[in-house]
């Protein structure tokens, strides 16, 4: 099994390869969606909210990041690995951003970082490039802007925020990223996005014109409630199974049917 690099990815948007790529938080997790064959695991900052409860990105900080990443890496052997850069450790300072993500890849392993935006963190983006570090960027919805938006609605539904993102994803590019994720756009323009760029753009709630697609692994396997947009695909139902086994070993405690003869020492 031969890694997978950021470059083997722009093979693959040449080949005309489509790119899979899913979230992982923990050892187990990562090491379940490495041997199933992804292309890239992503230790999205939506651990904030699948991990830990948060109900928006903003909370999860840059160690809480590392342990995250750490535990990724361990259990990945072919995956490339993307580390999201958590809300507050690249906006301030672009030379905060560049420190930061020379600890998040020192102390994790991880192959690769990805950043919210584009013009507004493009110095803090080409800075981390510049040091040596593959960096991902993300368009449309991004989570960490929250509180700006107000919604997490679909966005650059309107030609100024459409025009805007066009001219983001074209200075991300050029100021080398290695791939961008475009979050919640109309299929349309994810397509135009697409196809202007040479670098892969990896969507969710994007179309399937895009190069791959990407998923929080905890709402594809269908372990999160309450969460139901219509780009989500459900291709398991983890939430009844898991139910359904607690419901029988809380059983099988309580009237002794478990541990058996068998079962002990
Ligand atoms: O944090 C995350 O899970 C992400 C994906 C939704 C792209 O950024
Ligand atoms: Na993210």
């Amino acid at each position: 099994t031969r890694k997978v690099t950021t470059h083997r990815l722009m093979e693959m948007k040449e080949r005309g390869e489509k790119i899979s790529m899913l979230t992982s938080y923990d050892y187990t997790t990562a090491r379940i969606v490495d041997e199933a064959g992804v292309d890239a695991i992503l230790v999205g900052d939506s651990a904030s909210n699948v991990m830990a409860g948060n109900v928006t990105t903003l909370p999860i900080t840059v160690d809480q990041m590392i342990y995250h990443a750490r535990s990724v890496v361990r259990g990945v052997k072919r995956a490339l690995v993307v580390v999201d850069m958590p809300f507050g450790s690249y906006q301030a300072d672009p030379f905060d951003g560049v420190r930061n993500a020379m600890r998040m890849m020192k102390e994790t392993g991880a192959d690769a970082l990805k950043l919210e935006g584009g013009e507004e963190v493009i110095e803090a983006i080409r800075k981390i490039i510049g040091a040596g570090v593959p960096v991902m960027g993300h368009l449309g919805l991004m989570p960490q802007s929250i509180n700006k938006y107000g919604t997490y609605g679909v966005r650059a539904k309107g030609d100024a925020e459409a025009d805007k993102l066009l001219r983001d994803a074209k200075l991300l590019e050029e100021a080398g990223c290695f791939g961008l994720v475009l979050e919640k756009i109309p299929a349309a323009l994810a397509q135009q996005v697409t196809e202007s760029l040479h670098i892969p753009v990896i969507g969710i709630g994007a179309g399937g014109a895009t190069d791959g697609q990407v998923l929080v692994v905890a709402d594809m396997l269908g372990m999160t409630k309450g969460f139901s947009p219509k780009f989500l695909r459900r291709y398991a139902d983890l939430n009844a199974v898991m139910t359904d086994a607690i419901g029988q070993y809380v059983t099988d405690v309580k009237s002794g049917g478990f541990p058996n003869e068998s079962e002990q020492y």
